[in-house]
């Protein structure tokens, strides 16, 4: 183990969505990274087949982006984000509002993906209020939804083991998830299931639009092990919302900034949402941030409707909100997406990627295989009543072996840097067929 780090400081460390016990009893300890891999504290290379935590998929340590930081820490540390601006702040919603889905033109700074959706919901929320529809006020998510830690993910996220230690926090209802067992195995999108977004109607039939203010939804879950959204789904969504009046919003926390061979997922799948959460790739991991990109008009609502000018009209942000260094990290950031054409890699690459884990049909325990663009998510079989056993097996053998990918639940995911080549990718997928047959 790292020399570094003491034994009193592994007990000091609560970690977070970590098995302490586990982990600290074998440390796996990341001491440095370039591009696509991790080094670890015995010198070893490992691929980090998941982006960091889907953040990092330019691969890692870029000196642009070292450059870009290191200069704006020497310029201006901070700048107070309430009544005071700067000008990076400026300049990176401009480029944001170039990249987003025509309509989508105002950015609101936050520092993470939990904040981007407490941020969004709270909007839509006060969206309808300042409109006169105050009892528009029911957030409904998805079954399997994953949104964040704050009180309003754990809400209207919807996987159990994120929720149940808390109970309800903020009213919230869930539309069904989309994983479907008769489609298991399919190629990027599931040709059947767009129908299960008129569950939407029921929960409309239940509560009545006027009391409903957004659905919010991954278009591509990943948290809950990569759900990819049924052909025509989101279009069928995105239809009952404007008849219904409730706001759509996306949270691309995962798809944003190119996961899915486009900026934005929503480009991809072709629906346009209200309002959009980033994080994440935003900056390639390396500052934390976040964005809540939103339809002109419902800021226009809150411009019309708060009185006079010196009056805040939205009571709303965070302390680091646009903060000089993250600015200064999103903007080298989306330099080098464009300079290097790393979104176009992924689109190029995708069907190599598709067709490799597909290749993994047959391998013991595994009960489906879902992937799209730089995304894949495997589905095993339980042991004994325990759904993590496994995964978490495959894995610590994949550690082992130099390969880093996540494991949730009953599922195995994988969020390729984007600058992966067809080697990698081939290796990759080589070692997690073993290791998925190696455990019992
Ligand atoms: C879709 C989605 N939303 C929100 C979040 C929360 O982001 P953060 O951990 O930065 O708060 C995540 C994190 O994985 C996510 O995947």
């Amino acid at each position: 183990m790292d020399k570094q780090v003491t034994q009193k400081g592994l007990d000091a460390y609560w970690m977070p969505y970590t098995s302490n016990r586990q982990f600290k009893a074998d440390p796996r300890m990341i001491v440095g990274a370039k591009g696509a891999y991790y080094i670890d504290d015995k010198g070893r290379e490992i691929f980090d087949g998941l982006s960091g935590l889907w953040t990092c998929g330019m691969g890692h340590n870029h000196p642009e982006i070292a450059q870009a930081v290191g200069e704006q820490l020497r310029e201006l540390d901070y700048a107070p984000a309430f009544q005071y601006g700067h000008p990076k702040a400026f300049e990176l919603a401009e480029r944001l509002t170039e990249l987003t889905p025509q309509g989508l033109d105002k950015v609101f700074y936050v520092n993470s993906g939990s904040e981007a959706t407490d941020t969004a919901t709270k909007i839509a929320r006060a969206y309808w209020r300042v409109n006169g529809q105050p009892t528009k006020t029911r957030i409904i998510g998805r079954a399997k939804g994953y949104h964040g830690a704050s009180w309003g993910g754990i809400s209207f996220g919807g996987i159990g083991g994120n929720r149940k230690l808390w109970g309800q926090a903020m009213e919230a209802d869930h539309l069904p998830h989309t994983w479907q067992a008769q489609q298991a195995f399919s190629r990027g999108m599931p040709e059947q299931g767009a129908e299960l977004a008129d569950e939407l109607l029921e929960l409309v039939a239940l509560h009545d639009a006027s009391n409903i203010a957004a659905v919010i939804v991954e278009p591509m879950s990943g948290s809950a092990g990569v759900i990819v959204p049924p052909k025509g789904y989101l279009k069928r969504l995105r239809e009952i919302c404007t008849q219904h009046n409730i706001l759509l919003i996306f949270d691309e926390v995962i798809t944003g900034f190119g996961r899915t061979g486009n900026y934005f997922a929503a480009q991809t799948f072709d629906v346009v949402p209200d309002m959009i959460c980033s994080a994440k790739q935003i900056t390639n991991g390396c500052v934390p941030m976040g964005a809540v990109m939103v339809k002109n008009d419902i800021y226009q609502a809150y411009m019309d409707n708060a009185g006079a000018a010196h009056n805040i009209e939205l009571p709303h942000g965070y302390t680091y909100s646009g903060h000089p260094v993250a600015c200064a990290a999103a903007l080298a950031t989306l330099d080098l997406l464009e300079k290097n054409q790393y979104i176009a890699q992924v689109a190029e690459l995708s069907g190599h990627f598709e067709r490799a884990i597909h290749s993994l049909k047959g391998a013991n325990h595994l009960l489906d295989i879902r992937n799209f663009g730089f995304a894949a998510g495997l589905s095993i079989a339980h042991r004994d009543g325990d759904a993590a056993i496994r995964p978490f097996e495959i894995a610590q053998r994949l550690w082992q072996q130099g390969f880093y990918v996540r494991y949730g639940g009953d599922t195995l995911q994988l969020g390729l840097p984007f600058c992966s080549q067809t080697h990698e990718i081939d290796r990759l997928v080589d070692a997690m067929g073993e290791a998925i047959n190696s455990v019992s």
